[in-house]
């Protein structure tokens, strides 16, 4: 007997999310490995005929959605997009941390310019109270700065460090970007209101405007949360 293809959580959810996508909507474009699975979905769905246009939020999908046939626009030309779907590193109620992959600061501004801002994960990002790394995109010239500032609100910052390129990570918009530990965060809205105060940090991975979440399951099911 064949043994049938395991379940892939980060597949089921990204694939339930691109079907709120309907024709004639602007798209926002997430990035990471869960979204991917949305970003392959909808261009199965443009070779099918249907009719969007995607604003991607790193090189990463950018890349993707060529590779699918989606076309693209930007922010200049449509200011307001009507979803934006993408993924995280960690979860609680309707609070994300994001950045994982560098590209907080391109995902936060789609998002929030999404009229509606849409979560994939797989349930290993549920928990309770957030306690992942918050990550920072900092400017280069206010590394020791952001240090101090991040250690005096009780965090213990670092840089990250490429994997196969020597020193920093660059993000896309040419910063350094930082992983905060915090602990536990019992208040994540207002520690991100306070790292927003910060000199030097261009942004932070902490979403609070999340809408809808789609949890995918080992079992195969798809929890959806919505506001
Ligand atoms: C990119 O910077 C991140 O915000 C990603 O969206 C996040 O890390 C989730 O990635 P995966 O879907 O690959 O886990």
């Amino acid at each position: 007997m064949n043994n049938p293809t395991p379940i892939n959580p980060k597949q089921i959810a990204g694939e339930r999310a691109a079907e709120l996508v309907k024709d004639g909507m602007i798209v926002g474009l997430g990035t990471g490995s869960t979204t991917a699975f949305a970003i392959q979905a909808l261009g199965r769905r443009v070779a099918g005929g249907l009719a969007i246009l995607g604003i991607p939020t790193s090189y990463q999908s950018a890349f993707l959605a060529a590779e699918c046939k989606i076309p693209l626009t930007t922010l200049d030309e449509h200011p307001v997009v009507d979803v934006d779907i993408d993924g995280a590193d960690q979860i609680a109620d309707f609070i994300a941390i994001k950045g994982g992959g560098a590209a907080h600061t391109r995902e936060k501004i789609v998002a929030m310019s999404s009229k509606r801002f849409v979560v994939v994960v797989d349930e290993s990002k549920r928990v309770d109270v957030l306690n992942h790394p918050v990550p920072l995109e900092v400017l280069p010239f206010a590394r020791q700065l952001v240090l101090k500032q991040v250690a005096k609100l009780g965090g213990n910052a670092r840089v990250r460090m490429g994997v196969n390129k020597d020193g920093p990570v660059i993000s896309d918009n040419g910063n350094f970007i930082m992983d905060a530990d915090f602990g536990a965060i019992d208040d994540p809205a207002s520690l991100g209101e306070i790292l927003s105060q910060c000199t030097g940090i261009v942004e932070h991975g902490i979403f609070t405007n999340v809408n809808k979440v789609y949890i995918g399951k080992k079992d195969g099911s798809v929890d959806i949360m919505e506001t």
